[in-house]
């Protein structure tokens, strides 16, 4: 198994031969799910923000692997995902069960880390996993996850008008 190191490296290259964010967001989900055995459910949700009046904000669900989820769309006031969206900030929650933001994917998930995808510093997404081990995500997993997410950001800086 390569270091969370190594992992970042290799996410590092995919970063800048990407075709299109939509292939990098399914090569992260790919490469991180393969690489650390304790992430069961891996996935990204983007931020459709409508130009109607009224029209709140929504998360979308993009690439993923892992179970198949109810939670498609999630509003920002709902769930650990919208509440990692709406405050910006990288959310790890060791018992979900304990959680009552929580919005079940799967029974067996016990743990999840949400962090947040940042464009010039605005919020328009996050990268969602899952674990069915309690309390299984370290500082080590935040690191990489925000290095994940960050890669996403810093490529649609790039390509984004
Ligand atoms: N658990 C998330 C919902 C997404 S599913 O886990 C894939 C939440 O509480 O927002």
């Amino acid at each position: 198994m390569p270091t969370p190191q190594e992992i970042a490296r290799e996410l590092d290259v995919l970063g800048t031969s990407a075709r299109t964010v939509e292939d990098l967001m399914t090569v992260i989900v790919e490469r991180l799910q393969r690489h650390r055995s304790h992430y069961n459910w891996v996935g990204f949700y983007m931020i459709e923000r409508s130009l109607l009046p009224g029209v709140e904000p929504v998360l979308v669900l993009g690439p993923f692997i892992g179970a198949d989820t109810p939670h498609k769309r999630i509003p920002l006031n709902s769930g650990i995902c919208g509440a990692a969206a709406s405050s910006g900030n990288t959310i790890i929650v060791d018992d979900v069960n304990s959680d009552p933001r929580y919005l079940a994917c799967s029974i067996e998930t016990k743990s999840e880390i949400v962090v947040p995808v940042r464009v010039r510093g605005e919020v328009v997404g996050e990268l969602d996993i899952d674990s069915h081990a309690p309390a299984a995500f370290t500082a080590e997993d935040r690191r990489l996850c925000e290095h994940a997410a960050a890669l996403v950001g810093a490529y649609l800086e790039r390509t984004a008008a």
